[in-house]
């Protein structure tokens, strides 16, 4: 009995100095500036009592150059499994109080465990990043560790949902973990990541720059576009991880959480005509639009501040999840340039390998016209798009709502994409360009003459070519609907496609330009 009690005193008096080494003050101060401990991030993610831990135990022998006699609880990263709801999920969480956070070869180790673990399983993995990089003392193993992780991030691309959470530094090599997951979500005050900062930009280029121009998450957000979703702090972080989690399936073989117990009843909503301004050059306001069709009005948008003059989300129309596509009519015009249709592709390949339906909605003048664009790539980077929209086998729905001019019809999931459904709004103009723009090619000749007659035939050449009606006839367009009808009409059609199953000719993988 003594000897039982003496073994569990030890057992327990290890657990407390593996989850207790943070002093009182410590952690204060980190509550102070919006950030948890490596433990209290886990336990903010995880239901009450469900987590367990993966190699607690488990840590570098540190006997080697300036770590003699070094305590290294965890090595420096938490890692193991619980429920969030009814989900399984993986998590790791680095531990900065512990060297930093560094990697060595066992905090790999550990970390790829769990990678192993939820490709087995099949469940998604959530990275919460807060580490100096590679151990130094650890050398090529350091490297060697983020090697193998780097393999299992691509391993479990398209199997199982990835989230990295950045909530501390995560510099050099180490950033590339977080790009190759899913989705990126990073803290706006406390965390930063780069390949190379300030101090090595200077010394290589000679110029100054500073941690928020080439590191903060609001540039990468904006700018960089490595990261889809800003966090306020800690608590939001993992806040948005949940919603994140809400409409993902635990792996590719699953469906995402579709709640198909709600009835689709005809629902007409009068008020959404409102939105469609009289005049065919005022912008229409996408994002109200989308709050009309979607349940409760919610939309979770990836991606917010990069490329603006795009939009893309997850939502649910009538219970079932779908990835809403959509242009942005009050930023650019809604035209597509370089950043919009990378933003575009990425997300269309998103919600494919996660078998999340998606809703196209077009409102949009064409490829941005321009020397930039041009240079830049536009053309490879508009093709991104047409081979992510071709290559997705979800069911796919678009909705021309107003302009659909040119290479962007096409490029925003039009029939030829092999959308199941299309359906047009009356005032949706689709041609190969603008009307006032075509007619002063054609009729040339004619408005020299009578430059009067420009109204008319802006008319006609409206009626005649750019008419959804023109479209329909043609049967490219499956429907011409009121916009009062056009969330029961997405209702009703994404019941009926969810179904959708696609064989395409077998191949390792398609050759998307990037
Ligand atoms: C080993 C490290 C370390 C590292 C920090 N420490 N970084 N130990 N390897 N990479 C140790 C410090 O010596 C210190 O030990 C403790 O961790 C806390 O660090 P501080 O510097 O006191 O903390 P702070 O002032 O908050 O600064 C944190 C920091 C800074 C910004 C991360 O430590 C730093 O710049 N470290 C170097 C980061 C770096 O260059 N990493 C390599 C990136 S390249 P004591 O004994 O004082 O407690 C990379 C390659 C990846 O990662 C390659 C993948 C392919």
């Amino acid at each position: 009995m003594t000897l039982q009690n003496d073994a569990l005193n030890t057992l327990y008096t290890r657990r407390a100095k593996i989850t207790q080494h943070i002093s009182p003050e410590k952690l204060a101060a980190m509550h102070a500036k919006g950030m948890l401990s490596a433990r209290e991030r886990i336990d903010n993610l995880f239901a009450v009592g469900t987590f367990q831990e993966l190699g607690m135990h488990a840590h570098h022998n540190a006997v080697s150059f300036g770590m003699a006699g070094r305590e290294l609880p965890t090595d420096g990263v938490i890692t193991g499994t619980g429920y969030v709801g009814n989900m399984q999920v993986a998590a790791f969480s680095q531990d900065f109080q512990v060297l930093a956070g560094t990697m060595g070869k066992m905090q790999a180790r550990k970390i790829v465990r769990l990678m192993r673990h939820a490709l087995r399983v099949g469940v998604p993995m959530v990275a919460f990043k807060d580490s100096g990089g590679a151990r130094i003392q650890e050398g090529v193993d350091a490297l060697s560790g983020y090697g193998d992780v780097f393999y299992y991030n691509v391993m479990l691309s398209g199997v199982v949902p990835q989230i990295a959470v950045v909530l501390g530094p995560c510099a050099g090599g180490a950033a590339y973990s977080p790009v190759l997951m899913d989705f990126v979500i990073m803290t706006r005050h406390n965390a930063y990541m780069f390949l190379t900062g300030p101090e090595v930009i200077k010394a290589v280029t000679g110029r100054t720059t500073t941690m928020d121009e080439v590191g903060s998450a609001e540039m990468h957000a904006s700018v960089s576009g490595n990261v889809h979703f800003i966090a306020e702090d800690d608590h939001h972080a993992i806040a948005l991880v949940k919603n994140l989690l809400s409409y993902l399936p635990q792996n590719n073989t699953e469906d995402p959480p579709h709640d198909l117990s709600v009835p689709i009843q005809e629902m007409v909503d009068v008020g959404i005509r409102d939105l469609v301004p009289d005049d065919s050059s005022d912008p229409l306001d996408m994002h109200a639009v989308i709050r009309r069709l979607v349940d409760r009005g919610e939309m979770l948008e990836v991606h917010a501040s990069f490329a603006r003059n795009v939009i893309v989300g997850f939502a649910r129309i009538s219970g079932v999840v779908v990835g809403v596509v959509a242009n942005n009519p009050m930023v650019m015009a809604g035209a597509l340039d370089l950043d919009a249709a990378d933003k575009i592709a990425r997300f269309v390949r998103t919600c494919n390998v996660y078998n999340i339906p998606l809703l196209t909605l077009v409102d949009v003048p064409g490829f941005l016209p321009g020397i930039e664009q041009e240079r830049g790539g536009i053309i490879r980077h508009g093709a991104k798009m047409l081979h992510a929209f071709a290559s997705a086998t979800v069911p796919k729905l678009t909705v021309i709502l107003r302009k659909s001019y040119g290479g962007s019809y096409l490029a925003m999931c039009s029939q030829e994409m092999r959308a199941d459904m299309v359906y047009a709004w009356p005032s949706a103009e689709i041609a190969v360009m603008g009307a006032e723009a075509a007619v002063k090619i054609l009729y040339r000749k004619e408005l020299k003459e009578a430059p009067e007659r420009k109204a008319e035939l802006t008319r006609q050449y409206r009626d005649e070519f750019a008419s959804p009606y023109a479209a329909a006839a043609n049967f490219y367009i499956t429907d011409v609907i009121d916009p009062a009808d056009t969330r029961w009409t997405l209702a009703l059609a994404l019941r009926k496609t969810l179904g959708k199953r696609e064989l395409r000719p077998g191949k390792k993988h398609g050759n998307m330009p990037l």
